[in-house]
């Protein structure tokens, strides 16, 4: 048996083609395209390259993207500064800070400087706060809102199965595994102190690997049959590796997301959706998506 290989690219386009379509019936109806704005601080390149893509994906939906780019030797106050113009300009319906910042800068003030209701990463306390009470929050952290929609889709079934998540970052383990909780998982979460990983990782239905280190994901993690979401993107000679070793893991595994063209791509088209939400509950309409989480 080989592992059903979940395609993140086909996904994503079918749902930047939903929000396209979504935009455009907004201007129908007169109202004004969603407007994300965006700070980049400094010259980390596969940070760069994250932003062109998000500008693109966004010009593309119909999403008006406005990029601020501070040098990388900004403080923690000039990006304090910046974040608070963006929260005061009317048009603005969405932002983002892209992480990793500089090492000068105070991540977690940076994160709170950007109001709850322009979010567009959810990464904020408060929305993070709401998923953490199964609260249905307007806006969830594109990462794993893309790992729930792949397995949502794939018909991976999730009420009821063991998780693993190995990771516990902000931006994907954390939030990844309330989403799951949310949705009647058994959820463990592991990292780099946890013991036995392996064995942990066997006990799982559904395993996501979300830790940086391309090909740790071997055979002997794997229980027969589990649905695997690998969300490692780790340059490595010039090419992007994922957290998984496929070669080892697709035989064993039930479903399988491949690196490049498995969750990465659901990350802008969720972006792009948290984007369409908050204009859209700024202009009084109801997400046609509804709350998530
Ligand atoms: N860096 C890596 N992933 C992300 C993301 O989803 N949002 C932001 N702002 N930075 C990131």
């Amino acid at each position: 048996m080989s592992a059903t290989i979940i395609d993140g690219r086909a996904v994503a386009a079918d749902l930047r083609a939903e929000i396209a379509a979504e935009v455009a019936t907004m201007a129908a109806s007169g109202l004004a395209a969603p407007h994300l704005g965006v700070v980049l601080c400094g010259d980390d390149p596969a940070s760069a390259t994250y932003v062109r893509n998000k500008g693109r994906a966004a010009a593309r939906a119909g999403i008006r993207f406005t990029l601020h780019t501070p040098s990388g030797s900004a403080s923690t106050e000039e990006i304090l500064d910046l974040c608070g113009r963006m929260s005061e300009d009317p048009d603005i319906d969405g932002m983002l800070v892209q992480l990793p910042l500089p090492r000068q800068i105070d991540t977690a003030r940076v994160l709170e400087a950007v109001p709850a209701d322009r979010d567009a990463d959810g990464f904020h306390p408060q929305n993070l706060g709401r998923l953490a009470a199964g609260a249905g929050a307007t806006v969830v952290p594109g990462t794993p809102l893309g790992c729930m929609e792949l397995l949502r889709r794939a018909g991976v079934p999730i009420s009821g199965a063991r998780a693993v998540v190995v990771g516990r970052s902000v931006i994907v383990g954390r939030p990844l595994a309330l989403l799951l909780v949310n949705a009647d998982a058994t959820v463990t979460v592991c990292h780099s102190r946890t013991r036995d990983l392996a064995e942990v990782c066997r006990e799982a239905d559904i395993l996501v690997a979300a830790i940086g280190r391309p090909g740790m994901i071997t055979a002997d993690f794997v229980k027969p049959g589990a649905a695997v979401i690998d969300v490692g993107t780790t340059p490595v000679d010039g090419r992007v590796r994922g957290d998984v070793d496929r070669e080892q893991v697709e035989p064993v595994a039930g479903w399988l997301t491949p690196v490049p063209g498995g969750v990465g791509p659901m990350t802008i088209a969720m972006l792009l959706r948290n984007t369409l939400a908050l204009a859209r509950a700024r202009r009084g309409e109801p997400s046609a998506a509804g709350p998530h989480g």
